[in-house]
């Protein structure tokens, strides 16, 4: 069994780690102090192929695999996780599915402007009253000749205020429950399409979200992707390799959180020796770093196995459950490690912990991961 990532690996972590300690981190506390959406960030990331990383490149993407993404992701989010999700849902929640269930026609129109970060794409299946159970949808897209005629909104659409077009989810006939959804490829200029103001939040300030309404909005039925009826695989299937990129995101967090701890308990001094010479801080460090270890490895293996194109729900689900749970742990105790200046605003730790809790709720909350894991146990 070999841990090491390759060569090609390596170039990519470094360059993403460049890019995040160069441009990334110094923004990232305004970012968030201001809830600023970093379009200039935003930006470079297209010009640095940070934004299809994983569509081959005759589609304008970086041709890497999942790996790769998953390290590049770890390093952004670790110096801003607003900038992490960004990235993240570009490429694994709008790219990933328009490469794996678009026609042709469909990949030159809406992914190659969009694996190049010319054009930036969101996710539409959470609604006002549907969210864990996403089967219950209430969006319908009716028939109407050679057109659906869309009406319904979305809410909490990570990108939504900026995205070019939605991977949208809408039921297609009533009362077959998940079996009557299908995506729908949406360009968010049509008619009938309004983006409500984007949503305040307790963190991830800088990645904008907001509610989509749709009202009678027209789309030929060339749109739908994956085939009618079909949306609930397309949407589950998607969530799987998103659970990855949303547990490279936490581990970012965490580790960020963990360093800056390590850092300053050599420097803080308490009862006349460095706080790092007290076991009680020693303890919290080591506890920090295993689980963010454990969490890495959990990553890595979902990772490979999508690269090797196995199913993988549940090694992305027990990833995105730890990863991001660990998160939210490691970032409770590097607070503690700071004590009254982990509470500060002076500090990163405080915005670390306030961007670790989403992690336990966006793509699927922690309960959601427990529903798919213990389902795949119990198929045996
Ligand atoms: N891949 C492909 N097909 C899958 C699948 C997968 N991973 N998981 C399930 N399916 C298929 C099943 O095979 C089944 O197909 P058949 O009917 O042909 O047998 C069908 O889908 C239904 O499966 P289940 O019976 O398992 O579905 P369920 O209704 O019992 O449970 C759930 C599903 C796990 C609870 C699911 O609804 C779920 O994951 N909910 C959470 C939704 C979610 O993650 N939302 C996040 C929104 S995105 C977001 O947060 C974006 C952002 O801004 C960052």
């Amino acid at each position: 069994m070999d841990f090491s990532p390759t060569e090609e690996q390596l170039m990519v972590q470094k360059s993403a780690r460049d890019f995040a300690l160069r441009e990334v981190a110094p923004r990232a506390k305004e970012l968030d102090k201001k809830g600023i959406w970093p379009a200039d960030l935003v930006q470079r990331m297209a010009e640095l192929g940070f934004l299809g990383m994983a569509i081959p490149s005759e589609h304008n993407g970086g041709g890497l695999d999942a790996v790769s993404y998953a390290l590049a992701l770890e390093e952004i989010s670790a110096a801003c996780a607003s900038t992490g999700v960004i990235m993240s849902v570009n490429n694994s929640l709008y790219c990933d599915p328009v490469y794996k269930f678009g026609t042709d026609w469909q990949k030159k129109e809406f992914l190659d402007p969009y694996a190049s970060g010319e054009k930036l794409g969101c996710f539409g299946l959470t609604e006002p009253m549907s969210g864990s159970d996403a089967a219950t949808m209430a969006t319908f897209a009716e028939r109407d000749g050679d057109h659906y005629v869309i009406n319904g909104s979305k809410n909490w659409i990570t990108n939504g205020p900026f995205a070019n077009c939605i991977v949208l989810f809408a039921m297609t006939t009533k009362g077959i429950g998940h079996k009557g959804a299908t995506a729908i490829l949406v360009p968010l200029d049509a008619q009938g399409v309004t983006r409500n103001h984007h949503d305040d939040k307790l963190g991830i300030r800088g990645a904008h979200s907001c509610t989509i309404f749709f009202e009678n909005v027209r789309v030929p039925v060339t749109h739908c992707l994956g085939g009618e009826g079909n949306g609930f695989k397309v949407a589950m299937a998607t969530l799987d390799g998103g659970r990855i990129g949303i547990a490279a995101q936490a581990l970012g967090i965490a580790r960020a959180a963990f360093e800056k701890s390590v850092a300053y308990s050599k420097e803080r001094k308490s009862f006349g020796v460095p706080i790092a010479q007290h076991q009680a801080i020693q303890f919290k460090l080591a506890d920090m770093a295993t689980e963010i270890d454990a969490a890495r490895l959990l990553i890595w293996r979902a990772a490979y196995l999508k690269d090797k194109g196995v199913r993988h729900s549940a090694e992305s689900a027990m990833a995105k459950l730890f990863a991001s749970e660990m998160a939210s742990r490691v970032a409770h105790q590097a607070i503690q490690v700071f004590g009254g200046y982990g509470y500060s605003t002076e500090f990163d730790v405080e915005r670390h912990y306030r961007d670790a809790r989403i992690t336990e709720i966006y793509e699927g909350t922690s309960e959601i991961q427990r529903i798919v894991i213990a389902a795949n146990a119990l198929k045996g």
